[in-house]
């Protein structure tokens, strides 16, 4: 028998139903709770949230039988949880930080972005990114001020059989050699420095100046930053830069470029590390940079090709 259910339009601008289950939610324990809840959510006429919350409840009480958690263990998840939401703000989320540090965000990402052979790999998105980064012609500087060595970045976008892909859309980002993103430094205010938009020419490439950048802890002065201390984890993310990718007919892609040696490449605090992902960064002792210029201390150069499937 299922439940019933009879309006009674006791809720302002909707219909109440008052539903009589088979399970009833009287005198409910341990081992009644958790059918009761689902026969609860019975009548979800969404499919796929009726999918999900079904198993949300089913593995969350399993969880906590499993644990057996104490009144002041659930009041502490409680309080953890409220303060990861007060943390957030415009420029700081601690959701997706606590979502990144538990592997959450790297398993959905695994599970929605499986590539064909040949395919540049995806990683995490991070915090980081803005939508106001300057739109700049290929060949320019973008350091705008931010501190590290000089680094000369071609990267090239191409399909899986190889073909050049011109006029996408390509969003940089990167942490400076002080570790620090643009956005982290209040003093910059709005002004935006190591990060561009640029699109590719017609060989399906750009070419911009940047800083190398350097490995950083991502910020621990929230409960994802307790939560490390917590379960003895170093905050680090190794060097890398940020590519997000976007051209008509072809999937987009949020990857990074990896930079070896990094003492974190094995440690990534949100496991966002592929193998492939690590790029040819090229260390010089000053001379010929690619733009013309003639750089006297040490610079690197980079360079990349991304591929990126086609829609399906
Ligand atoms: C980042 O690479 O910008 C990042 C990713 C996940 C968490 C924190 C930072
Ligand atoms: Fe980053």
């Amino acid at each position: 028998m299922g439940p019933t259910a009879q309006a009674t339009g006791a809720l302002p601008g909707a219909t109440a139903l008052v539903r009589t289950w088979r399970i009833g939610v009287r005198n409910i324990d341990e081992n009644t709770i958790t059918s009761a809840v689902l026969e609860n959510l019975a009548g979800t006429d969404n499919a796929r949230l009726k999918q999900i919350l079904t198993s949300l409840v089913t593995h969350l009480h399993d969880f906590v039988r499993e644990v057996r958690l104490t009144e002041d263990e659930w009041k502490a998840g409680i309080d953890f949880l409220t303060e990861t939401g007060q943390k957030c703000s415009s420029t700081r989320q601690e959701f997706i930080l606590l979502s990144d540090t538990l592997g959450v965000s790297m398993l959905t990402i695994a599970l929605n972005h499986a590539k064909p052979a040949g395919a540049t790999e995806a990683t995490v998105f991070g915090p980081f990114h803005t939508q106001d980064a300057p739109l700049v012609e290929s060949g320019a500087d973008i350091t705008s001020g931010a501190p590290g060595l000089p680094m000369f970045v071609r990267a090239c976008v191409r399909g899986l059989d190889g073909e050049p892909v011109p006029d996408a859309e390509v969003d940089v980002w990167q942490a400076d050699a002080d570790g620090l993103y643009d956005v982290q430094r209040p003093e910059l205010g709005d002004a935006r420095r190591a990060r561009a938009m640029l699109r590719t020419d017609a060989q399906g490439c750009v070419r911009f100046r940047t800083v190398v950048p350097t490995a950083y802890p991502i910020p621990t002065d929230g409960p994802v930053g307790r939560m490390l201390v917590a379960t003895s984890r170093h905050p680090w993310r190794p060097a890398h830069l940020h590519f997000m990718i976007r051209a008509a007919g072809y999937q987009t892609l949020t990857t990074h470029l990896f930079k070896e040696p990094d003492p974190y490449l094995d440690s990534d605090v949100v496991f966002g590390v592929r193998t492939s992902l690590v790029g040819d960064y090229v260390e010089h002792q000053g001379g010929a940079a690619p733009d013309g210029s003639v750089i006297d201390s040490p610079f690197y150069t980079l360079d990349h090709s991304f591929v990126l499937p086609s829609v399906r």
